[in-house]
């Protein structure tokens, strides 16, 4: 059994960059937070409850079609290393591990430390014979991978693509592909534009997603002594008919001021004014296809539910480097 851990960031990368985020975020207009800041211990078990809303289907989708296309992805990538970004608990990379049979070596990516040591002692455990690598790192920074045996899959599921903005997702992109030689692919779970009364009433939930929405305050009080009242902010969801994606945001009941100290600020907000916290981009697989096909991989294989809530997108990397005009409806 090899099971190890390597730090990418520093110890002290968390705090400066929740300084930064926050320092950028809360004096521009409109004010806005990065999502990775919900997930502390009490966001991530928030989460955790939220995977088990009734209207929030995109995790219990996702897990249906790996649960169904777990034997197809594995045959048609032979993966014998399994990386996979944004790991978090890895609870739905046990359908991909269980049949991908040639699989050597699984490197989880988080940044979350205790998520790591939690999943990555388990799956040790449960499957001896694998090499497991893993990383703290976030994976929107440059990932530096150990070598191992190809060919390699890398994943990023439960459509956490969505939480990045146009240009970091394209970035993102081109920065996968330059881990990929022929024969390795990207997994790519992604939420779909459907009914927008559906996709507002998976992020409506005030109980569950609105304390979830509201941790991120959480998270700044602790960390840096701001004294935000989480009860003086409203959980709106909204959905973005013009850039496909839902809005999570904390709207400010009243005119109010907060103090954040160890940034030596102090924040004002008007009455009804928004702190945008989280876009969850949603997806059209046209769209998706040719924003890949720009970043040199080629959309290769499809797996979705028979209702099309979600999807996994298999993607290649295109034999020819110079991206041509998008190719859609082949697949
Ligand atoms: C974990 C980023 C996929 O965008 O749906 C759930 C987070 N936010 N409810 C999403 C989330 C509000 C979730 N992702």
């Amino acid at each position: 059994m090899t099971f190890s851990i390597t730090r990418h960031l520093p110890e002290d990368a968390t705090a400066d960059a929740l300084c930064t985020d926050v320092r950028s975020g809360l004096t521009a207009n409109p004010k806005t937070l990065p999502p990775k800041w919900f997930y502390d211990a009490h966001g991530s078990d928030l989460f955790e409850q939220i995977t088990r809303l009734p209207n929030y289907y995109a995790t219990r989708a996702e897990e249906e079609v790996l649960a169904g296309r777990a034997g197809d992805i594995a045959e048609a990538t032979g993966a014998r290393t399994l990386i996979e970004l944004g790991s978090g608990s890895s609870t739905k990379t046990r359908h991909l591990l269980g049949a991908l049979s040639g699989l050597h070596t699984y490197i989880p990516v988080d940044v979350s430390e205790s998520a790591l040591r939690e999943s990555g002692g388990t799956l040790a455990h449960e499957q001896p014979g694998l090499t497991i690598y893993a990383q703290i790192a976030d994976f929107t920074n440059r990932l530096i991978l150990p070598p191992t045996p190809g060919p390699r899959l890398v994943a990023l599921l439960g459509s956490t693509i969505g939480n990045l903005l146009p240009a970091e997702r394209l970035a993102f992109y081109a920065s996968v592909r330059t881990l990929l030689q022929p024969g390795d692919a990207l997994l790519l779970g992604v939420d779909l534009v459907k009914d927008a009364d559906v996709l507002v009433a998976a992020y409506a939930d005030p109980a569950v997603t609105g304390a979830f929405n509201k941790n991120v305050l959480s998270v700044v009080n602790r960390e840096l002594g701001a004294d935000f009242d989480l009860d003086a902010f409203e959980h709106v969801a909204a959905w973005d008919a013009g850039h496909e994606w839902i809005e999570m945001r904390l709207r400010s009941r009243t005119a109010q001021t907060v103090k954040i100290p160890a940034l030596d600020m102090v924040v004002d907000f008007a009455a009804g004014e928004d702190l945008r916290t989280e876009i969850s981009a949603k997806f059209r697989l046209p769209d998706l296809a040719s924003e890949l096909r720009a970043a040199g991989m080629d959309l290769s294989r499809w797996f979705t539910t028979p209702a099309q809530q979600v999807g996994l997108a298999l993607a290649t990397p295109a034999h020819s480097g110079i991206p041509s005009a998008p190719e859609c409806g082949l697949f």
